[in-house]
């Protein structure tokens, strides 16, 4: 069984999906693996290491993408999919209730697709969380892109020359992302307030040193696995309501806030930017999903009122080193999982396999998928 893994194409991508340390374990298992020449160049990893850790480097890129599994971070563009060949089993993320169209494209082209942004957050699958493991590193650069773009500094400083107050910073969505921004802008001395729906996350919030927005209300936000549920109409006006005054006094807010498979809630309006400080800047990390802030668009930075909203939608490419070595082992903790007897064996009545196995033998296997193909979506 060959493994191939090819340099990424989609623009602004600079991780991939094998480091070196990882590449032996595939070895070991009995993979033969064939990388594209430069393909873990932008993250810090060169051919060279990966031949010393017994890979095949190669400039034949189709050679690469006609192995038997192929690894990538992103979903295959329209020219790479020419490219495989029919049967082969594809592992990347592809967000296909989002895409569902290219979903479509992957079956016809014959491939076995496994999306890692649909392994379910479960215990069991904890190894394989590629989506926790990229908003870990996310949450962690979202914070220093904001400091970047922000002319204050984050402690609070006592000089000489006067006291400097901690810089205010809002972060909506105590998720992965949003917990691990909280983490960052404490250890660089700002004061942080967090929202959430679940009222589950106060306690982590605190432990981290960050005060809790409460939103009272009486509807249930969380399903039975722990999940926040959509929130009403009534329930996000009065969000935003409560959420206005801690917006307009913020130095930075940086939104995570998502309901998995749904458009992201806006949480921050034109209205509260128009309120808020010139030189203040928001940093909206569900850009991809619709954003969180009226106001951003996606891989571009605007400026409104004095006011910089940053919607970088691939924060984890700007840590590609570690971002790469995190996303490699829950890749192959995903392989080794599905690897029986040398062979990657797919069986959908598995939990996790079930969860994240997209297309199969030129069908689009996914229930929630075929639905929204059926709709004409
Ligand atoms: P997660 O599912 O762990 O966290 C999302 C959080 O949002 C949950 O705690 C949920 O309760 C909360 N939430 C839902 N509705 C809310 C509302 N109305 N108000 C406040 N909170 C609400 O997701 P994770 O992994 O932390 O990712 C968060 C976001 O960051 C997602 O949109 C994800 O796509 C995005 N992301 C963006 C990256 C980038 O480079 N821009 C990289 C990685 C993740």
């Amino acid at each position: 069984m060959r493994i191939g893994v090819p340099r990424e194409r989609m623009p602004r991508e600079r991780r991939v999906a094998l480091v070196p340390e990882v590449a032996v374990r595939y070895v070991k298992l009995g993979y033969e693996v064939i990388l594209e020449t430069g393909a873990g160049l932008e993250a810090g990893f060169t051919d060279e290491q990966y031949r010393e850790r017994g890979c095949k480097v190669t400039e034949e890129t189709k050679a690469v993408y006609a192995a038997d599994i192929v690894l990538k971070v992103q979903r295959p563009t329209q020219e790479e999919l020419a490219w495989f060949a029919s049967g082969s089993t594809l592992i990347c993320f592809v967000f296909g209730l989002s895409y569902p169209q290219d979903v479509r494209c992957y079956a016809e082209a014959g491939l076995n697709l496994l999306a890692m942004d649909a392994v379910p957050r479960i215990t069991k699958a904890q190894r394989m969380d590629a989506l926790s493991s990229q908003s870990n590193v996310a949450g962690y650069k979202a914070v220093l892109v904001c400091a970047n773009a922000l002319g204050k500094m984050f402690p609070l400083l006592m000089t000489a020359a006067g006291t400097i107050s901690p810089a205010k910073v809002v972060i909506m969505g105590a998720g992965v992302a949003g917990l691990q921004a909280l983490g960052t802008a404490r250890r660089l001395g700002a004061v942080v307030e967090v929202s959430d729906v679940r009222p589950a996350v106060k306690e982590e919030v605190q432990s981290l040193g960050g005060r809790f927005i409460d939103i009272p209300t009486s509807e249930s936000m969380q399903d039975s696995s722990g999940y926040a549920k959509e929130a009403s109409a009534d329930f996000l006006n009065r969000q935003r309501q409560i959420l206005y005054k801690h917006v307009t006094a913020a130095d930075a807010v940086i939104t995570t806030a998502l309901v998995p498979g749904k458009r992201a809630p806006i949480l921050v309006t034109a209205e509260m930017v128009q309120g808020m400080r010139p030189g203040s800047v928001i940093l909206d990390m569900a850009v991809e999903f619709g954003g969180n802030c009226e106001l951003s668009k996606r891989d571009q930075t605007v400026v409104h009122n004095g006011v910089t909203i940053i919607g970088e939608s691939n924060l984890p490419s700007m840590v590609a080193y570690h971002a790469s070595e995190l996303y490699a082992r829950n890749l192959l903790a995903l392989v080794e999982y599905a690897t029986k007897d040398g062979k990657l064996a797919l069986d959908t009545k598995d939990e996790i396999i079930g969860a994240c196995l997209l297309t199969r033998d030129g069908q689009v296997v996914n229930e929630r998928i075929k639905q929204l193909l059926a709709g004409g979506e």
